[in-house]
């Protein structure tokens, strides 16, 4: 399939269209600064031009307090923005794969959320991702939106870098543990977009690696796999860390309709192992 996606200079984005090249497909990438999909004739002109059968959508403003800091900006970009992108692969009759958050959840469940559950955003960065998700469904019957949470990434931010880096640099650890969710490998979910494309199937669906945890948890367990099973971590609450976004407490997401069609993640864990192993900081058990 000839598969636009957009942006491509990003984490996901990028991976998205290695895996899309390495499967015979055709991937077109586009970002901003040529592609913005804030600015709606400059987005039809070039999805059009590039007259994909499918696009998939990873581009978004994912500063989380960014977002807080200035709310409006990030409707225009996470939810109008997806608006102008699915209206556009509507016009060319191909569908669309929205990529969401598990953000647009509040946090306050008793058991993981499933595809269909209530949302209700509890933060701008969350509201925009929902925003989103209503601007793709109502402009594109031929929708597929799929939720993540916590991407770890090769060769850019993430947090488990940013956990070795502090341990390195000898400064204490200090991690929160009232914030719980699904760590999601890059990889595995770049993998799992793309048979979603090709399952053909609209819905909703939830992408991530399978299990959960605390940010704490997330932490102790990348130490005690990199050799720093002594280095002690400070638990804290998020009430102690003041920051512009308020994160959902508690937003596991599960995946009940990815598993009917067949697409499913191995486990936070193992997909940790895989990570770090590939980087070449995984110490023997
Ligand atoms: N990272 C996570 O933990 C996480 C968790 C849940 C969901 N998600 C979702 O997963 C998707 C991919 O995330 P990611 O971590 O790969 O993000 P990323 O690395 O920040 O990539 C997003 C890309 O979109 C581009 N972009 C920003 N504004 C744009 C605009 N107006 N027009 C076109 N492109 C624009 C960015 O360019 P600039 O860098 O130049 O701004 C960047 O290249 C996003 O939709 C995000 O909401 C991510």
């Amino acid at each position: 399939m000839r598969v636009l996606v957009t942006g491509a200079a990003g984490r996901l984005g990028s991976r998205v269209a290695d895996v899309l090249r390495g499967q015979g497909h055709e991937a077109i990438t586009a970002d901003v600064p040529e592609f913005d999909i804030a600015n709606f004739p400059s987005t039809r002109a070039w999805i059009t031009a590039a007259q994909p059968d499918f696009v998939i959508h990873p581009a978004a403003w994912t500063d989380v307090d960014g977002c807080a800091r200035e709310p409006d900006k990030a409707i225009t970009i996470n939810g109008l923005g997806a608006g102008n992108v699915a209206a556009v692969a509507a016009e060319l009759g191909v569908p669309i794969l929205y990529v969401s958050s598990n953000e647009v959840f509040d946090g306050t469940a008793a058991r993981p959320y499933l595809e269909y559950d209530r949302t209700q955003p509890i933060n701008p960065y969350g509201y925009s991702k929902w925003v989103g998700e209503q601007a793709v469904m109502a402009a594109n019957p031929r929708h597929m939106i799929a939720r993540t949470s916590w991407l770890f990434a090769h060769g850019g931010k993430n947090f488990i870098q940013s956990i070795l880096n502090a341990v390195g640099a000898g400064k204490p650890l200090r991690v929160v543990v009232n914030e719980i969710a699904c760590p999601t490998y890059n990889d595995d979910l770049a993998a799992a977009l793309v048979k979603l494309m090709e399952s053909g199937r609209p819905g909703i669906y939830h992408m991530v690696n399978e299990g959960y945890c605390s940010r704490y948890d997330f932490a102790r367990y990348v130490l005690d796999r990199t050799g720093h099973t002594e280095t002690p971590i400070e638990r804290i609450s998020t009430h102690a860390w003041a920051r512009p976004s308020t994160p959902p407490e508690f937003s596991p997401l599960q995946n009940l309709a990815g598993k009917m069609i067949g697409v499913e993640l191995r486990s936070w864990q193992g997909a940790v192992d895989a990570f770090l192993e590939k980087e070449g900081l995984r110490t023997e058990d």
